[in-house]
């Protein structure tokens, strides 16, 4: 079986790649083939089976097209679509949003509907779709409302992916993911990122600023559930997933103040200390607006998986990803 993941060389694209190089199967079915694709070609992962990397910028459709229909990539049966601009770059560059988050997102959809063989589409969307007035605890059927451009580009391509589904051009499966966190390497353009590296960089000995206080809530899922999660939704089959392609990830919600405490449990008190609360009213501008409560009951009957605890997810980053 071959497959795709395009923002292959992204953070989630790298431990999906990662991942079944390890395990080599998706559902029972051996993995013949793994495409990398990114708008710098990403590096390869160890693999039993052929891996090929591919340089690729998917708001230029007729690249996209024949990546997906040709050579050593033709014929996926499995298309993971992560290639994005996170949320406070497409707040502050809204063209490259609308044209990477939307038109790029089109332009992938179209490109497996071309194929002619109703691949599985797992499409990485996000909690940004909630917002604005609607009621606080987030429910399977909540209307999307999403507050910031990076949420309404996403939205929208939830929409496609839906409409292409119930077509039958493909077979999609959208993903609200929660802020993934502990997001490894350098800090990114989400407006979350300080939610990752107010543990990465206190837990590698460097300073860290808080943006908002420890009274914030917050809903994550760490890099490890959240792998395991996508590949997951390949193995998901189609008719349990009805007329809703697209759904909530489970995360789990702790204010911010807890999970430092939890940090403290498990790391000590010399990474607490190298926290700074500084306020900072553009970042939460963006990030107040989130919801942090949801009851994602259809991705745990579907047996979409969260985190048990904090504290796990402080030995997941030292297990897996602390640069030493
Ligand atoms: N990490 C999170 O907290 C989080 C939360 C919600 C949703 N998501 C979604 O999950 C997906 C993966 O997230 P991530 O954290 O790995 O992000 P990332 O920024 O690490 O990876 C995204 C990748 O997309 C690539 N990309 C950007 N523009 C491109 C283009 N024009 N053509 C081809 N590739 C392009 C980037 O080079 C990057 O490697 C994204 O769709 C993101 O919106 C992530």
């Amino acid at each position: 079986m071959r497959v795709i993941i395009i923002g292959g060389g992204g953070m989630l694209g790298r431990k999906l790649a990662l991942a079944l190089g390890a395990r080599g199967e998706i559902g029972g079915r051996a993995v013949s083939h793994l495409a990398l694709a990114d708008i710098i070609a990403p590096s390869p992962v160890e693999a039993s089976f052929p891996v090929t990397t591919h340089r690729l910028d998917i708001t230029d459709r007729a690249a996209v097209d024949a990546l997906l229909a040709e050579g050593a990539t033709g014929g996926a049966e499995i298309i993971y679509h992560l290639a994005a601009i996170v949320s406070a770059q497409s707040e502050s560059e809204f063209d490259l949003g609308m044209r990477v988050n939307l038109m790029g997102s089109i332009n992938v959809f179209e490109a497996a509907r071309a194929l002619g063989t109703c691949p599985k589409l797992v499409f990485t969307s996000s909690n940004a779709v909630y917002g604005g007035d609607i009621p606080e605890m987030i429910e399977d059927w909540t209307a999307l409302n999403p507050q910031t451009s990076y949420g309404a580009e996403k939205a929208a391509a939830e929409m496609l992916l839906t409409d292409f589904s119930r077509r039958g051009f493909i077979d999609g499966r959208g993903l609200r993911l929660p802020t993934i966190s502990i997001r490894p390497g350098k800090p990114n353009q989400a407006a979350s990122s300080f939610m990752s590296s107010i543990f990465r960089e206190p837990l590698q000995g460097r300073e860290a600023i808080c943006p908002v206080g420890p009274d914030y809530p917050h809903s994550y899922l760490s890099p490890r559930a959240c792998v395991e999660n996508l590949i997951h939704a390949a193995e998901v089959p189609a008719e349990a997933l009805g007329m809703n392609r697209c759904f909530a990830l489970p995360g789990r919600t702790h204010l911010i103040g807890d999970m430092v405490e939890a940090m403290r449990r498990v790391a000590g008190d010399a990474p607490v200390g190298l926290i700074r609360w500084e306020p900072d009213r553009s970042v939460q501008k963006i990030v107040l607006g989130w919801k942090a409560h949801f009851n994602p009951a259809k991705a745990l009957a579907l047996g979409f998986v969260r985190d048990d605890s904090f504290e796990d997810n402080i030995r997941f980053f030292l297990e897996d990803d602390i640069e030493r």
